[in-house]
């Protein structure tokens, strides 16, 4: 058959008139796409408004997804909304803006940065740590998202900027996300558009001298904001513009901290759901990454059984768990014909669930990762929680890391308990998280330190999952 003779993926049936699938979709996107995946197959058709978005599941689909992605596929057009916000930044800059970010983007990512960022994580967990009582209650899902803040606030920032400025940022960072809005014009006379607006040039304002003084300084900080100041273009060698510096701060803060608090506080929910490999945890870490010592690369890179469990919270319950593309050349998708002006979108949440690639996959079992089943290497495109192919998360290791880093302290110093006992995934525009959940926790008796414990003298990064 010729490929322009091609039909396109059946359309899911229970299409309203006008809205088609849009309240269905945002009342229960997970039932809707299951429910597609059952009585169609693993591409179909649902239809948000006058909008058809292909949705497709299983690896195969997904190779062609991300490998297509900056060629037929957009990535940039259907976040265009966030520009106003971001400016021409990340992967919601124009293609060729795009292209010139990525290499000192990359580098800032690197080893030796990891190194020191995992330094930064053990200390502010630690101060998380410290200041709780020897008995009580917190609720995960808020704590983690302050803890995610502040990491990537010192991260990026720097320690001594959030020392100083920290309380006027989050204020003014606040003003600036409280204004992203995917529908509406995005000009607006609207009061939090215009504080949007407000709060970026305060910031750059309060930015500029900082700026001044870290480019007089090259060697004077240790954070992404000194690297990407120190950087430059590799075509023209100028350096970062201000207002690109500005929004690659925002822009990372943004991708990075939400995503990272959700997988964070389900990774410790699911192991206090599941005593049998908590006790493998707890041991390890008993064993790997006693009370005193301090976390590194080298002591994330021991702790096996923790990188299992932060692998299986992304496949079951990845923060980001649609991505979506706009076709915008007509492109061939399993037997079917996906027309220009069409969105194309995988779900991670149901595709990690497919049998063909996890063994009962419903179940949390972190040991499908280890030696002899590896489930996660069958296929590259099997597991999608941090995306594929030349998008995928610049941050996946910083955000595992810190995950770790947060799990592994914590079930160091405390026993905990779930008083919340079944929370469920709370969706939203942005990342997945779960419902507030209670967890009850009690100091271990632990030995005395004197100080600080003492930074490694050789620490070597790898990949936590
Ligand atoms: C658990 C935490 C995180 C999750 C689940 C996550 C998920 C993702 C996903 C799914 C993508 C690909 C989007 C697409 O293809 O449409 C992505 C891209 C990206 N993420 Fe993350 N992310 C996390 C943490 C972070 C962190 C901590 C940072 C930075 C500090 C970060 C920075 C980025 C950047 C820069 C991109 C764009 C990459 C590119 O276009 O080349 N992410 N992330």
């Amino acid at each position: 058959m010729e490929h322009n003779e091609l039909p396109t993926p059946p359309v899911l049936s229970g299409a309203m008139p006008v809205v088609g699938h849009a309240l269905e979709f945002l009342r229960n996107r997970p039932a809707l796409l299951q429910r597609g995946q059952k009585e169609v197959g693993p591409v179909f058709t649902v239809k948000l408004g006058p909008q058809n978005v292909v949705v497709m599941i299983g690896p195969e689909y997904h190779r062609v997804f991300f490998m297509e992605t900056d060629k037929k596929l957009n990535i940039a057009t259907p976040y265009k909304f966030l520009k106003v916000t971001f400016g021409e930044v990340l992967f919601i800059a124009g293609h060729d803006e795009y292209l010139r970010q990525k290499p000192f983007i990359t580098q800032a990512f690197r080893r030796e940065k990891m190194i020191h960022y995992i330094e930064v994580m053990g200390r502010e967990v630690q101060k998380w740590l410290d200041s709780l009582d020897d008995e009580g209650e917190f609720e995960i899902v808020d704590t983690m998202g302050r803890l995610a803040q502040t990491v990537a606030g010192n991260a990026l920032m720097g320690e001594e900027f959030m020392a100083r400025t920290g309380r006027e940022f989050w204020d003014l960072y606040g003003d600036i996300t409280a204004g992203i809005d995917p529908i509406l014009p995005p000009n607006l006379p609207l009061p939090r558009f215009i504080r949007r607006d407000r709060a970026r040039h305060d910031l750059l304002a309060i930015l500029q001298p900082i700026l001044e003084e870290r480019r007089a300084n090259p060697a004077g900080y240790n954070d992404f904001l000194q690297d990407f100041v120190n950087a430059e273009y590799s075509d023209t060698g100028e350096p970062i513009e201000d207002e690109v510096l500005l929004n690659l701060m925002l822009g990372l803060m943004f991708a990075g901290h939400e995503t990272t608090a959700g997988q964070a506080a389900w990774n410790v929910i699911l192991l206090l759901q599941h005593p049998d490999y908590l006790k493998l945890v707890q041991d390890e870490i008993a064993e790997k990454a006693p009370f005193g010592e301090p976390i590194t690369g080298k002591t994330l890179h021991a702790l096996t059984h923790m990188g299992y469990a932060v692998t299986e919270t992304e496949r079951l319950r990845p923060s980001a768990d649609i991505l979506l593309r706009d076709v915008d050349e007509e492109i061939e998708i399993g037997g079917y014909r996906v027309p220009a002006g069409w969105k194309v979108q995988v779900a991670g949440e149901l595709a990690h669930r497919l049998p063909q690639y996890f063994d009962q996959p419903d179940y949390y079992d972190p040991l499908r990762y280890a030696p002899g089943r590896e489930e996660d290497k069958a296929d590259r495109f099997a597991l999608i929680g941090f995306g594929g192919g030349t998008h995928k998360c610049t941050g996946m290791n910083f955000a595992n890391n810190e995950i770790s880093v947060i799990t592994t302290l914590l079930l160091q110093q405390f026993d905990l308990e779930l008083v919340t006992r079944k929370p469920e995934v709370q969706r939203g525009t942005g990342a997945n998280r779960p419902t507030p959940t209670v967890v009850r926790y009690r100091r271990k008796p632990l030995p005395e330190l004197a100080g600080a414990p003492a930074a490694a003298a050789e620490p070597v990064l790898a990949p936590v999952a």
